[in-house]
């Protein structure tokens, strides 16, 4: 199944129920380079023996200029010139390095990503975000260009540990929160276990998640305004995940919990509706809380790149299902911080 969305900066050629094996199909006789991780490398040996596979460690160590550098000198080694196509093959590590190297290598080469991780697949191989972090700053280097593909294997979960399903589901919650009342009420009927043996409705929920981002995307590419609703949660994610070694995924869950508290006092939102998201959360093996040091936090927040002057826009809920962008000042976050390490 495949349909094709027309963004500014390109068109991309979603490829649903897929199998990783239809690659070559899309390359059209065009030298293909795989890029991945070594642990994906590992476990798919048939990646190196069909592909000339370049790798990265699995971390997010790895999203750094110094690998960008690396895999440059790599590809120059290989003679790879501008008719290349990249391929990611591999969770947001990979996809975010791939797309930041092909998009500024010989000043931009083709790419396409197969996600194989859950979270890659409903988020971060979608909608043309790449880069990759500088010391414990997230995604301060990047680019806004789009892949020429993305192919969705699904059979690719099937070696995927728990707390990496875990991950993907702190985004998919995300999305549910943010826009889709009725994904919130079927998430709660639901578990991990559930989609790992109900691969139909995991598809399902994989092909909403994606409809739902390209439609925002499709709006607004280069975030003027209703894209940065997808950064409910990601404010204070991104300021405590480097610093505290979390995963994106556990990280935005925090966030999520912290936005919907700051939206009690500012939206008036329920407070029903932040302990329903909390048992959401634990539901799909994921954390609400976390012993955080404000001002060290404080000092990465500074740095969000939603900030204006001494506001940053941050993602509150009025409801689930209907967020709102909030410029708020950076003393009432380090209050509501203050309060959050005290209270919760
Ligand atoms: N560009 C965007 O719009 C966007 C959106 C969301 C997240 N992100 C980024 O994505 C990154 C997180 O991505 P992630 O959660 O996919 O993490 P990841 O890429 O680090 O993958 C997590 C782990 O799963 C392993 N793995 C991947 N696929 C596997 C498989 N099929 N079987 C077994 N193991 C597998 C990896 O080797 C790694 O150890 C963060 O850097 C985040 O900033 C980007
Ligand atoms: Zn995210």
């Amino acid at each position: 199944m495949q349909h094709t969305v027309t963004f500014p900066s390109g068109t991309v050629n979603y490829a649903f129920q897929c199998s990783a094996e239809e690659l070559a199909q899309h390359a059209n006789n065009r030298p293909i380079v795989v890029v991945t991780d070594e642990h994906i490398a590992g476990l798919y040996p048939q990646l190196r023996s069909r592909f000339k596979t370049l790798t990265v460690p699995a971390s997010e160590n790895s999203k750094d200029i110094r690998t960008v550098e690396k895999l440059a000198g790599d590809l120059l080694q290989m003679e790879a010139g501008r008719n290349t196509l990249l391929v990611g093959i591999g969770g947001g590590v990979v996809t975010d390095i791939t797309g930041f190297l092909a998009s500024v290598y010989m000043r931009g080469v083709s790419f396409g990503f197969i996600p194989t991780t859950l979270l890659a697949m409903v988020d971060a191989a979608i909608g043309g975000k790449n880069g990759v972090n500088t010391g414990l700053h997230k995604n301060i280097l990047g680019t806004i260009s789009q892949p020429e593909f993305i192919l969705y294997d699904t059979n690719f979960l099937k070696t995927l540990p728990g707390e990496e399903w875990s991950n993907g589901f702190a985004e998919i919650i995300k999305y549910a929160c943010i826009f889709d009342a009725a994904m919130f009420e079927e998430l709660t009927k639901h578990n991990i276990g559930y989609y790992q043996g109900n691969y139909a409705s995991l598809s399902d929920l994989v092909e909403k998640c994606v409809h739902l981002k390209n439609k925002v995307v499709l709006a607004d590419e280069r975030e003027k305004h209703q894209r940065k609703l997808l950064n409910f949660g990601h404010t204070l994610a991104h300021a405590v995940e480097k610093l505290y070694g979390l995963t994106h995924g556990k990280a935005v869950a925090i966030g999520m919990v912290a936005a919907c508290i700051i939206s009690q006092n500012r939206t008036s939102l329920d407070e029903a509706v932040t302990l329903k998201l909390k048992s959401l959360l634990q539901q799909y093996g994921l954390p609400v809380r976390l012993d955080l040091n404000v001002e060290n936090v404080m000092s990465i927040l500074k740095m969000d790149k939603k900030r204006t002057n001494d506001n940053i826009d941050y993602i509150l809920l009025e409801a689930v299902g209907k967020a709102a962008i909030c410029p708020l000042p950076l003393a009432e976050i380090e209050h509501a911080l203050i309060s959050y390490e005290r209270n919760h």
